[in-house]
């Protein structure tokens, strides 16, 4: 397998992962009570699923083959929803690097269907960040207001 084809088959970890990470947030959303917010993770979970599908199929289309990597355990509990949120948060600007740097490769081999893959990724990555920030963004003002929490838990629970 090539050097591109070996970075993909990582970023098809990166992205289990991130399903892992967020498959435990929806867990301790869960067992916190916040339903909502457990089931804007079981979607985020799905979509993680999604990206890895997507990236495992242009290995295959590429004549690659994939080799799954173990997955590290994803940490169980966080100290608050606004916490878990930051780690979601922090973990997409990770992925968000690691897809940029995808790119930086593809273009250094001239690699343009990869390149073209790869854009899609881009712009999810912008989408995605945006998300979490906003969430965070409104967790950090809903501070310790139990309703107005309760509120936008089940406004969460709304993602499709
Ligand atoms: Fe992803
Ligand atoms: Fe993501």
């Amino acid at each position: 397998m090539n050097k591109m084809l070996k970075a993909l088959n990582k970023q098809v970890y990166e992205e289990l992962a991130s399903a892992y990470l967020y498959l435990s947030m929806n867990t301790y959303f869960k067992a916190e009570g916040f339903d909502g917010m457990a089931n804007w993770m079981y979607k985020q979970w799905k979509e993680e699923i999604s990206h890895a599908g997507k990236i495992s199929e242009y290995i295959n289309d590429r004549g690659g083959r994939v080799e799954l990597e173990a997955l590290p355990k994803p940490q169980v509990n966080w100290s608050s929803p606004l916490a878990a949120f930051k780690a979601a948060y922090k973990h997409e600007r990770h992925i968000s690097s690691c897809i940029h740097k995808l790119v930086e490769l593809a273009r250094k081999d001239g690699d343009l269907p990869t390149e073209n893959m790869l854009a899609w990724f881009v712009s999810e990555q912008v989408e995605e960040e945006a998300t979490a920030m906003d969430i965070v963004d409104k967790l950090e003002k809903i501070g310790d207001n139990i309703s107005a929490l309760y509120m936008y838990d089940s406004l969460l629970g709304q993602r499709e």
